[in-house]
């Protein structure tokens, strides 16, 4: 396997075997992480310091247990989230993943994020394996709901609004620790992990499964895996690493198909 590019100050001249893989590519799986959120501002979760997983205990806000113990604070944490993302605009990494979709015409993305920035940055038919902030439901009876205007103020105490039809409580569309994935989402994210010939992961740290499994998935039925992000992987068991801000390699590497 290749030693990681080096992208971090500027695109080096990229091995002429990855930019060819990149330009002949017929199915393209993109998949990306909280780290293609990050440079518009929106917290990844395993950055020491930065990460949410680091100043917040997921048991505490992200399981069913949690919300049922305290939905104010399980909901307001989320509807926290919800008005970051809101607020939050997209940056050029989801800009370029736009742009190539549109030009390839075969390029599909799966995102384990949970904001809207991808559809704003104008790619359509995202695939969302952790939900949507955007997309609440009835905790009792699952039927969809309307997202509730946002309190004028941060507080993250916030008890979550009603169900019309059955007076439950709202919980976000998001998948907690221990939920499965939606089923429809995973499948077609499964079968484009082993149809695709080119997997780029970009902004993950690949420690959540089954998403993790993906570009292994891929991989293992001959797709070639190019990985993005600043943080070596050492494991890694793709073809090639570009180490930077997914805002930077991706303008740069759309400029050179
Ligand atoms: P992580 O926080 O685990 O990983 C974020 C990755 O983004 C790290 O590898 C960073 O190095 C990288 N990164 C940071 N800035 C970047 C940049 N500008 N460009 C590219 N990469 C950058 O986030 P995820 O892997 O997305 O699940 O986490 C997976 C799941 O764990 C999340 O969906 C969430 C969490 O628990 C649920 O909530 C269900």
């Amino acid at each position: 396997m290749p030693a990681p590019l080096d992208c971090r100050t500027a695109l080096p001249t990229l091995p002429p075997a990855l930019l060819e893989r990149l330009r002949t590519a017929d199915e393209v799986l993109v998949l990306t992480g909280a780290g293609v959120s990050a440079e518009s501002g929106i917290a990844t979760f395993r950055e020491a310091l930065t990460g949410l997983w680091a100043r917040f205990d997921p048991a505490q806000l992200a399981t069913t247990e949690a919300f049922v113990q305290d939905p104010a604070r399980v909901w307001g944490w989320y509807e926290w989230r919800r008005r970051q993302a809101l607020e939050a605009q997209p940056n050029a990494a989801h800009r370029a993943l736009a742009a190539w979709a549109e030009r390839h015409g075969r390029l599909r993305l799966v995102t384990q994020n949970v904001d809207d920035l991808h559809e704003r940055a104008g790619s359509r038919d995202v695939i969302h394996l952790h939900g949507s902030l955007h997309a609440p439901r009835c905790f009792d009876c699952a039927r969809p709901l309307a997202s509730p205007a946002l309190p004028k103020t941060g507080d993250r105490l916030l008890a979550p609004p009603r169900c019309p039809a059955c007076g439950g409580p709202a919980r976000p569309g998001v998948v907690w620790f221990g939920e499965s994935l939606p089923a429809e989402a995973l499948a077609t994210a499964w079968d484009l992990a082993e149809r695709c010939d080119l997997c780029l992961v970009i902004g993950t740290s690949g420690l959540v499964q089954p998403a993790a499994s993906l570009p292994v998935v891929a991989r293992q039925r001959g797709a070639t895996v190019v990985r993005i992000d600043p943080q070596p992987a050492a494991d890694f068991g793709g073809d090639w690493q570009l180490l930077g801000a997914a805002g930077a390699i991706l303008p740069a590497l759309l400029e050179r198909l």
